[in-house]
């Protein structure tokens, strides 16, 4: 039996030194918990459902090569099977200048975590994004 979801769904998100994604989450006023930037720093486990929310890196090599497009803290915090075990659903930020590559980070968590890719945003977000993403969250986390 699967827990029942609380009404304000938790954010994870990882958001480098440009802070675009940080940015994002802050506007969203959802509870929300940051992946470290540097390996030295302690790492985060959760251990109550969540949504990530991630920036795509990699510099748009195309979709044949993936290589890079996860952000290598977001990985190593996905590589901890209590954090996976956690994870609901996935929301991808970038840029689409990226071409086909853009958001590309979203679609590969949700395919190697069989979780859903919620929405796409670019860079910071608009006001748009944050009233569909705050919106669409809320209503979607109550139906988990
Ligand atoms: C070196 C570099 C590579 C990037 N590669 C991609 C990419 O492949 N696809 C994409 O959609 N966005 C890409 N972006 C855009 C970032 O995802 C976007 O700027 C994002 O808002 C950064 O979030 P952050 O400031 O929270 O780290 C790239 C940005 C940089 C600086």
């Amino acid at each position: 039996m699967s827990a029942v979801a609380t009404t304000a769904p938790l954010v994870v998100f990882f958001s480098s030194v440009s802070g675009n994604t940080a940015r994002f989450v802050e506007k969203l006023g959802l509870p929300s918990r940051r992946i470290p930037l540097h390996s030295t720093e302690e790492p985060l486990i959760i251990d109550e459902p969540f949504v990530l929310i991630t920036p795509t890196y990699g510099g748009g090599q195309g979709r044949g090569e993936e290589k890079g497009a996860v952000p290598k803290q977001v990985i190593r915090f996905l590589n901890d099977e209590r954090n996976r075990n956690n994870l609901r659903g996935v929301i991808s930020a970038g840029n689409t200048n990226f071409g086909e590559a853009f958001c590309l980070a979203g679609e590969i968590i949700s395919r190697k975590c069989h979780v859903p890719h919620l929405y796409r945003l670019e860079v910071f977000g608009t006001p748009d994004d944050v009233d569909r993403v705050s919106d669409g969250l809320e209503r979607w986390w109550t139906q988990q």
